[in-house]
């Protein structure tokens, strides 16, 4: 690989720093009586979805410059890069197609096409079957319950879209466990019937200890109830690209659906992963979903980067994180079914461009992904939207917010939307010193007692934010979600000259586990460890006597 110059080393970069230099004192509010029509103008939509960014520290001049380095960092050609099967993910020499998934053609992938649609039919027929309450178990009854057990990236996207598409949900219930702490399996089985219950045990490699455990529990848990080991079939299906050891933890080759390496499970929902969503809300609605994805894929690959919603969104991830030195960010969904989107993004995010080298090896010596949190509104409201207000710290916030609600309590719904609006206007306008002490002596406070405490009541404002809203949260308009939050990441990572879809930074933890497990159970071929370590295994082993 050549070596591609690093971000402070691209043209637009320190024109970059000036304007933010400026621009970090710029009053919004200003710049919203200097263009009347910049509400209009700081606007993109896509695939269902608009992006208002107007409320950002940002002007045409300094939106001009970020479009230069997306330009000068190549973002347009290796868009193409991604779509066309290029080995983008450079480490481990494989393409990131995710892509694919959810395309309606080949597009010169034709043999991986062929190899995703196949499977797809496949997923198709499980799903449906059980949607359709025609899988019966060991004992004759329709299977009422399917259980997703996996972790990561198997995990955190069937979760969230089925949670996010509950009033699309047909009679199977589907659960998710992850957690290899036992009380998350023992939790999920406690109301749950063996001869009505299936599993799906998700895990891309089939090697994740945590999913295998749990794999494996789950199974005897069906044994102690009468199921015999021939009768497993009926109640175990994986979705893995590792079949053999599929097949070796005893589930039938006709009962795995496969993944593919050249795709990363933080980006998998798409595939076969997606099956438990797929099962929830019925074939139907799962290709809705993909079409979704696929109508931002689209957008992300034919639309000119001042409109287009991945890099708009990339560059502004970049602009607070690069240039005005923003170590947060925050995802604020205004809808309960989507209170599991900020963990999903988490994964996506923090996974994909938590990295501290280039994609070519070279230490960097900038920031690179922030830390991204958040949680349903209004929720956070009542916790830490304090410190969004107050605080010292620069947190830009995605807000999302579907227009209409899937329940009939529309009066509710727009106490919603109210406080939605009213946060992103707050952490805009603030409140000055004048205002403040004005609203204290209006509460019929004395002058002295109004100045004591006005300070207190003093906001900054100015605090950048984004709104994307949807008319409802359906299918369609959550795969273009989930994709738009993909490309931006997949921006971010060029534009930081980091490689998105790896992750060897989970591989040290994993081992040292393993060795000290050996520990714990008394074998003493672990490793020796750090002096504090071997103070806790102690400490572990004297507990169990
Ligand atoms: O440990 C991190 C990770 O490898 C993630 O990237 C992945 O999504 C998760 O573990 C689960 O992996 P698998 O699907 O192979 O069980």
């Amino acid at each position: 690989m050549t070596a591609r110059a690093l971000l402070p080393d691209l043209p637009a970069y320190s024109t970059l720093k000036d304007q933010a230099a400026k621009l970090q004192f710029a009053s919004l509010e200003d710049l919203f009586n200097a263009d009347s029509n910049r509400a209009n103008t700081f606007n993109a939509s896509a695939a269902g979805l608009q992006l208002d960014y107007s409320k950002h520290l940002l002007n045409a001049s300094a939106l001009s410059s970020l479009l230069q380095l997306a330009e000068q960092a190549g973002i347009p050609q290796s868009i193409e890069r991604l779509f066309s099967g290029a080995h983008v993910n450079n480490t481990e020499d494989r393409p990131a197609l995710h892509t694919l998934l959810r395309a309606s053609s080949g597009d010169g992938q034709e043999a991986r096409f062929q190899e995703v649609c196949s499977a797809r039919e496949r997923m198709q027929i499980m799903a449906q079957r059980l949607y359709r309450g025609e899988h019966t178990g060991y004992s004759g009854a329709t299977i009422t319950d399917v259980i997703n057990i996996g972790i990561g990236g198997s995990d955190l996207g069937p979760r969230l879209v089925t949670q996010a598409l509950k009033p699309f949900h047909g009679n199977v219930q589907c659960h998710y466990v992850s957690n290899v702490d036992p009380a998350d399996l023992l939790d999920t089985l406690e109301t749950l019937n063996p001869a009505t219950t299936a599993f799906i045990i998700c895990s891309k490699s089939f090697r994740t200890e945590e999913t295998l455990a749990n794999g494996l529990a789950a199974r005897n848990w069906m044994l102690n109830a009468g199921a015999t080991t021939a009768d497993l079939d009926k109640h175990f299906l994986a979705v893995t690209t590792n079949l053999q050891a599929a097949q070796d933890f005893g589930i039938s080759a006709a009962n795995c659906l496969p993944m593919w390496d050249w795709v990363g499970g933080r980006y998998s929902v798409w595939s076969a992963v997606g099956l438990s969503c797929a099962i929830a809300v019925g074939w139907d609605r799962f290709a809705e979903f993909l079409a979704g994805a696929e109508a931002m894929d689209q957008h992300f690959r034919h639309t000119d980067a001042k409109s287009n919603l991945p890099i708009l969104m990339s560059l502004l991830e970049v602009w607070y994180c690069s240039f005005f030195g923003a170590s947060n960010h925050v995802v604020l969904p205004y809808d309960h079914s989507l209170q599991r989107f900020p963990d999903f993004l988490q994964q996506l995010t923090m996974e994909s461009n938590g990295k501290r080298v280039s994609a070519d090896g070279r230490q960097l010596d900038y920031a690179t992904a922030p830390v991204l949190w958040g949680s349903a509104g209004t929720m956070g409201q009542h916790s830490f939207h304090q410190l969004l207000h107050q605080g010292t710290l620069l947190c830009p916030v995605d807000f999302i917010l579907p227009l209409n609600t899937h329940t009939d309590a529309e009066q509710q719904h727009r106490i919603l939307v109210a406080n939605c609006l009213a946060q992103s206007r707050t952490l805009m306008v603030g409140r000055s010193l004048e205002d403040a002490t004005k609203a204290l002596t209006e509460r019929g406070l004395g002058d002295d007692e109004a100045a004591r405490l006005a300070p207190h009541l003093v906001m900054p404002g100015n605090r950048p934010s984004s709104m994307i809203t949807m008319q409802s949260l359906t299918p369609h308009s959550l795969g273009a979600l989930l994709a738009l939050y993909e490309h931006r990441t997949y921006c971010s990572g060029l534009i930081w000259r980091i490689n998105s879809f790896d992750q060897w930074g989970v591989e040290l933890g994993k081992e040292i586990s393993t060795d000290i497990l050996a520990r714990l159970e008394g074998t003493e071929c672990g490793n020796a460890m750090d002096a504090a370590t071997e103070r806790l295994i102690n400490l572990f082993k004297d507990a169990q006597q």
